[in-house]
């Protein structure tokens, strides 16, 4: 039942993340940057086990963090000064602003990563608890994303090529990664998968659908999605008539033809079920999303219908501006419950109003 979904990659919390000039915005380390960066721009020529260095000097090698820290006033020479390296240039600007940062920031103490305390603390944050609660009703105003209405723009969409363009109403391969335009005028680039599994699970008939890839569909009258990775399995119990919906995204994705939060589309690591059971209807969220202009970590956060409405249990964090997180510990029919930022506790409590969320996804009738 989980084949679809396990292609997509498991979910994670926040970064530690500071106001430290040297991880403003995201914190660079060698796994999750630098070593990438190294291998895409450098390792053809200068690592120990490439075939052909290139005429590369001897030991000067990137291949591994300590390397790269010994020699890291060589790189910001040649790359951010000379600019002799790569040869051939083509690092992108933003990728040069990167490494500034990190040789700036990484020392040969140790990576950040590796780093067992944080790298600085943080100040007062920008947002209290009223702005959060502004903010958040803001975003749900927006509705709250799910892989449903974007597997049905794609699937529209690719409904609208021909043999040739993309050539497959399912599915882009990488003859097309730069872009093909059909005979309705609909351009596919990219490259997705789509799948699409239906099976029968005791009473349960579950249909699982999953677009992988990365894919920029635009439409001749002007509307355009962009993005990949969302999938669902929708279940329901034939005998009963209960539904329940499981959901994952991964990655950006917006569709601008649609409507809500699909307009300006979300960044997210998020999976999530949805539901009607006989105990009455149900949402659970794990993982982390930004759209409408908030950041939300939920760190298995459950809702179900009780007796005083939508009663909710789990983690809540909600990013600052600054960069902290907000964690609000979430108490079943409590309306608000404290607040503490990066640990320091908060004078106002947080009120959450999440019935919004769990009614955009449940739906009012099973
Ligand atoms: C296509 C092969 C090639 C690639 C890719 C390449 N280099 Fe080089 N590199 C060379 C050659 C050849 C030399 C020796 C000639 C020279 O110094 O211009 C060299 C020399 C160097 C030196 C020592 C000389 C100096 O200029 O300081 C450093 C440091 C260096 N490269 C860093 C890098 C870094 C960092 C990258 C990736 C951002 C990179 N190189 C990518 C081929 C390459």
């Amino acid at each position: 039942m989980t084949a679809l979904l396990t292609l997509l990659l498991a979910c994670s919390g926040p970064e530690p993340d500071t106001a430290d000039p040297c991880v403003q915005g995201d914190t660079l380390t060698w796994a999750n940057w630098g070593d990438g960066f190294f291998a895409t721009y450098c390792r053809a020529c200068h690592s120990a086990t490439t075939p052909d260095r290139k005429g590369a000097p001897a030991g000067v090698d990137f291949d591994t963090w300590p390397e790269v820290v010994e020699q890291s006033a060589a790189v910001r020479s040649a790359v951010l000064e000379r600019g002799t390296m790569p040869l051939g240039g083509g690092v992108h600007a933003e990728d040069l602003d990167r490494l500034a940062r990190y040789l700036d920031c990484a020392t040969a103490e140790g990576e950040p990563a590796d780093d067992p305390v944080p790298w600085s603390t943080f100040g007062e944050p920008e947002w209290d608890a009223a702005t959060l609660e502004g903010r958040l009703s803001d975003a749900l105003a927006l509705g709250f994303p799910t892989a449903r209405p974007l597997i049905d723009a794609y699937l529209a969409l690719m409904a609208r090529g021909d043999d040739t363009c993309p050539g497959d109403p399912r599915q882009i391969t990488d003859v097309h990664l730069y872009g093909c335009t059909a005979e309705s005028g609909v351009t596919y680039s990219g490259i997705t998968e789509f799948m699409e599994e239906p099976f029968t699970d005791g009473d349960h008939e579950i249909l699982g659908q999953a677009v992988v890839g990365d894919a920029r569909i635009d439409a001749p009258e002007g509307s355009f999605l962009l993005g990949g990775h969302f999938g669902e399995y929708a279940g329901v119990n034939t005998v009963t008539g209960e539904r329940l919906v499981q959901w994952e995204l991964q990655g950006t994705s917006l569709w601008s033809g649609g409507e809500g939060w699909m307009v300006d589309g979300y960044s997210a690591l998020l999976r999530a079920e949805h539901g009607w059971l006989d105990s009455g209807r149900f949402v659970t969220l794990s993982g982390a999303i930004s759209y409408g202009g908030v950041s939300i970590d939920f760190s298995e956060v459950a809702l179900h219908e009780d007796t005083c409405g939508w009663a909710a249990e789990g983690l809540l964090l909600l990013r600052d501006p600054s960069g902290g997180w907000f964690s609000a510990a979430l108490e079943p029919c409590a309306p608000c419950v404290a607040l503490s930022f990066e640990g320091e506790p908060m004078p106002e409590d947080l009120c959450p109003d999440l019935a919004p969320l769990a009614e955009a996804l449940v739906g009012e009738t099973p």
